[in-house]
């Protein structure tokens, strides 16, 4: 892999190229524009974008607190010319660092169908069926940090 970044967005043109990515890798593909592209916990949340040495944005992920010792992890996007080469796992081990760091015991999630094998290869175990504001079949899934 090239040299890859992983840290928070930080100026306004940052910001807006980490919210073009999220639309292009999770929104764009499924051909439902209507649908939103953030939930209301966006400013209480710890936002991470991995960025290549051109500073282009190359995966997305966040993490909030649902409780004192859960944390949720949404938004996850890994660009399609970055697949497979360990970037979504590496943002996975980033983003659970600070969930434990924010006194998380656990993670939760909803993942999409396709993205089931990715997150049982990080230990996540489905739980059962999540339905999901856009719609399309989601699993629950969690796993236990410590
Ligand atoms: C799911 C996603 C984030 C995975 O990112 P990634 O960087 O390709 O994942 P990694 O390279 O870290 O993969 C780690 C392991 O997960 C598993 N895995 C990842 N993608 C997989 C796939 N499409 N099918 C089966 N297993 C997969 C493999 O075991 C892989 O290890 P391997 O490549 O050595 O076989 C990426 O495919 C993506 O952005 N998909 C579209 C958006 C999406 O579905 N996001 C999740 C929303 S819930």
């Amino acid at each position: 892999m090239d040299e890859v970044l992983i840290r928070s967005p930080k100026t306004p043109k940052e910001w807006s190229k980490y919210d073009d990515f999220r639309w292009d890798i999770l929104r764009k593909p499924l051909k439902l524009s209507h649908i939103p592209l953030k939930d209301d916990l966006e400013d209480i949340s710890t936002h991470l974008m991995a960025v290549d040495n051109q500073e282009s944005v190359i995966a997305c992920g966040r993490i909030h607190m649902n409780t004192s010792n859960e944390a949720q992890i949404r938004y996850m996007g890994v660009s399609l010319n970055h697949r497979r080469i360990g970037l979504g796992s590496k943002m996975i081990d980033r983003l659970e660092s600070i969930g434990r760091v924010k006194g998380a015991k656990k993670i939760v999630l909803n993942a999409r169908a396709e993205a089931i094998k990715f997150y049982e290869s990080l230990g996540y175990i489905e739980i059962g069926p999540y339905e999901s504001d856009i719609k399309i079949p989601h699993s629950s899934m969690e796993k236990l940090i410590y």
